[in-house]
Order: structure tokens, then sequence, then C-alpha cells
């Protein structure tokens, strides 16, 4: 089959897209035909290998296991279901799945306590075992989800990884009520498309942000009540989000970038009592500067947040199914294009959505 792999980190050159032996298909496993997956800023991140996860050690993620090499990147898949182990229950030849980019080991202790994003001795696709960037997948069946046949496989794939983070952004750690005002930076990225659609599903006024005036009436089409460009000096935007707020300030903030120049604006416009939630960027290089005096000032709720448990990779299929939301894909290429695909998600402009790959054209 074909299929990219890398073989060691680095630039865009690291991307082997080849012929590679047809995955293994265990007694537990399903064995699917890819039929949509993507480029990831965390596939961009895996790449390069400049993430200090990564890396075991100190700023390693608890009970993540350590990145092997080769790897098969692309943390995002769907496809059709062509073969099964003799002791798989839940699948069938001929049904379409959704490869879970969060899987939980329902055994550990944080998904005990109803942290199932945070599992522990779990291989998570695209990351520890082999993604989706291939023409067959090879996962044992609680590693897929049923695809309702009203969802594409392109619709269902493009925001598989966005779309339930961000969801438990919105609900579950920032608590986004009616009337609510949310900043959400990156806004044109996966995720920021994803949280403003959730923030407007849940009543919320959201303030995007970008660094490129092209940009702004995309996200006004996409639902942004107010648009941030980023090109403008800190106290401009700072007296147009109080003017926004009617001087109360923003009720949440979420920080996609690790751009000092947003989190200068996001202190000096949070109301009292309001959230952060600090999300990605460079997250190894720069701390958020927060000081004693910020939280004690604002009464500043400071939230993390590490991937998706179950039921909100559910309630994406739902409201996907429902069609209360809407993955926006900027490009398909094929999956032989893979470098190019890279370079446009990494280096690419007005770029607004994903980028996707498909494993069978050419
Ligand atoms: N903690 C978690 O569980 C979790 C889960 C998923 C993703 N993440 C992280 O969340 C971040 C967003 O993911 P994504 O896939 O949406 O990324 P993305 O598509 O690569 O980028 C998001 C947007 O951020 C803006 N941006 C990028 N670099 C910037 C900079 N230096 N300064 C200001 N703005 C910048 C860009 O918008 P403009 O060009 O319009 O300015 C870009 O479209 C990534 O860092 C990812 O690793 C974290």
């Amino acid at each position: 089959m074909k299929a990219v792999r890398i073989f060691e980190h680095g630039d865009v050159d690291v991307l082997k897209y080849d012929d590679y032996p047809m995955p293994e298909v265990g007694e537990y496993d399903v064995l699917v035909k890819v039929m949509a997956t993507s480029v990831s800023g965390w596939d961009l991140k895996y790449r390069r290998g400049d993430f200090y996860h990564l890396k075991e050690g100190a700023g390693a993620l608890p009970g993540r296991k350590a990145f092997p090499l080769p790897q098969q990147l692309g943390r995002e898949a769907t496809g059709e279901v062509v073969e099964v182990g003799s002791r798989v229950t839940r699948f069938k030849p001929g049904e379409r799945v959704l490869g879970l980019v969060h899987p939980e080991n329902p055994y550990c202790d944080n998904a005990i306590r109803g942290l199932g994003n945070l599992s522990t001795e779990i291989d998570y696709p695209g990351h520890t075992m082999f993604g989706g960037n291939a023409q067959f997948i090879s996962r044992p069946e609680h590693y897929f989800m049923p695809l309702p046949d009203n969802v594409s496989f392109q619709a269902a794939a493009a925001g598989a990884w966005a779309y339930p983070t961000s969801y438990r952004i919105v609900q579950n750690r920032l608590k986004v009520k009616p009337n609510d005002t949310i900043m959400v930076t990156g806004t044109a990225g996966g995720m920021g498309i994803a949280t403003l659609q959730w923030a407007k599903l849940m009543g919320a006024r959201v303030i995007g942000v970008t660094r490129n005036e092209e940009k702004i009436p995309h996200l006004i089409k996409l639902g942004c009540d107010q648009v941030i460009d980023t090109t403008q000096k800190v106290e401009e935007n700072r007296q147009l989000m109080q003017h926004f707020t009617q001087n109360k300030g923003i009720d949440h903030a979420v920080e996609f970038t690790g751009s000092a120049y947003l989190q200068e604006l996001i202190l000096k416009t949070i109301r009292v009592g309001g959230n952060l939630c600090p999300v990605g960027g460079d997250m190894s290089q720069h701390p958020f500067p927060v000081r004693v005096m910020d939280f004690t000032r604002l009464e500043l709720n400071m939230v993390g947040i590490r991937g998706s448990r179950l039921i909100d990779q559910v309630t994406y299929l739902q409201a996907l199914s429902d069609k209360k939301i809407e993955p926006v894909v900027f490009k398909t290429l094929p999956l032989s294009r893979i470098v190019d695909a890279h370079l446009l998600a990494e280096k690419g402009k007005n770029i607004v959505g994903k980028v996707m790959l498909d494993p069978w054209s050419e």
C-alpha cells in the first residue's frame, strides 16, 4: 500500500511517500481502507520533532509514551472496514468508521476519574502508533466509532481532532454560557474555527483574531461578531474590545498561538473573574506572562486542556450528523503530494480551514 512515513525528524524532505507492507490484522483488529486523512498542526510538530513532550524527561506529558521512529503521521482518518479479526464484535466489512484521535483506556486511573482524555497505557494514532496518512490502517476495534450515513468521510476526518477538543474547552473547561464574550486567537486555524462554531452554538459572542487583514471577511462569514487585526497596536485593539464588551471586558480567552502580543492583549481585556485557556503555540518556549498580582486583581481562572474524552468525540459526530457544525476544508491534495500539503499547512498564506489528503487520487 501507499503511505507516508518519517524515519527522522526535520524539514519536509523527511516525508517519505512510498510502498509499504499492508498492516497486519490481529484477532481484535479492524482493517480500514482510509478514505480521508489530514495534516494537522501536531503533524507538523511531530515531523519537525520540535515539541518537548516527544522526548522523555521533565517536560514530557504524564502517561504519554515517547514518539517512536519510524512513524506514519496523520492523527485524523476515516474510512471503510474491509476486514475484521476473529474476535471483533462491533464492526463488519463495508461499515463506515471514524478513527478516534483520542482513544481511551477505560481501566486507567485518570479515565476512572472522568479524565479519559488523559488516558495512560494507551497508544495514540499518528503519535505512538501508525497514523492515518496511508491507504490502509489496522487498529483495535475500540479505536473506531461508527460514522453516521449522512456524514461524509472528508467532513468527519477534517474535524476529528479539533472539534472534540474544542468542545471540551468551551463546554467543560470554560463552561461558556449564552451572551458570554469569548476571544478565540488563531481563529482561522482548525482549532480556532471549531472553537468559534461551538461557542456560537452555545449562544456566545465571539471575538476572532488574525494577523492577516484579508482573512477578516472569511472570519465574519464563519460567525465572528468582531475580528481583531493584530497588525494594529495593542492599545487600539484594547479599546475596540472594551467598546465591544461595553467596558466589561471579555469573559473567556482561548489562546492558540503563543503570541506575546495576544497574551498582553488578553491580560488587558479579560474581565474580573474571567477565564483563560492557553492551548497552543510554541508551548515549550513561551511562559504565559501572568503575575500573581494578575490572579489577585482579576481573580483570574486559568485552565489547561489536553485532548478530548470519548464523550466529546461522540458529541462531535452527533453534532456533525445534526448539521450543527461544519468543519472547513481549505484544500484536498493527493497523499502523494504530502510535501506540498505540509508546506501549505505550515507556510501557506490566507489559509482558512484544514488541509486534507486523499490516499486514492493521483
Ligand atoms: N492542548 C491541546 O489539547 C491541543 C489540541 C489541539 C491543538 N493544540 C494546539 O493548538 C494550536 C492551534 O492548532 P491549529 O491546528 O488550529 O493550528 P494552525 O492551523 O496551525 O494555526 C492556528 C492559527 O494561528 C495563527 N498563528 C499561527 N502562528 C501565530 C503567531 N506566531 N502569532 C499569531 N498568530 C499565529 C494563524 O492565524 P492567522 O494567520 O490568521 O493569524 C493560524 O491560522 C496549535 O499550536 C496546536 O498544537 C493543542
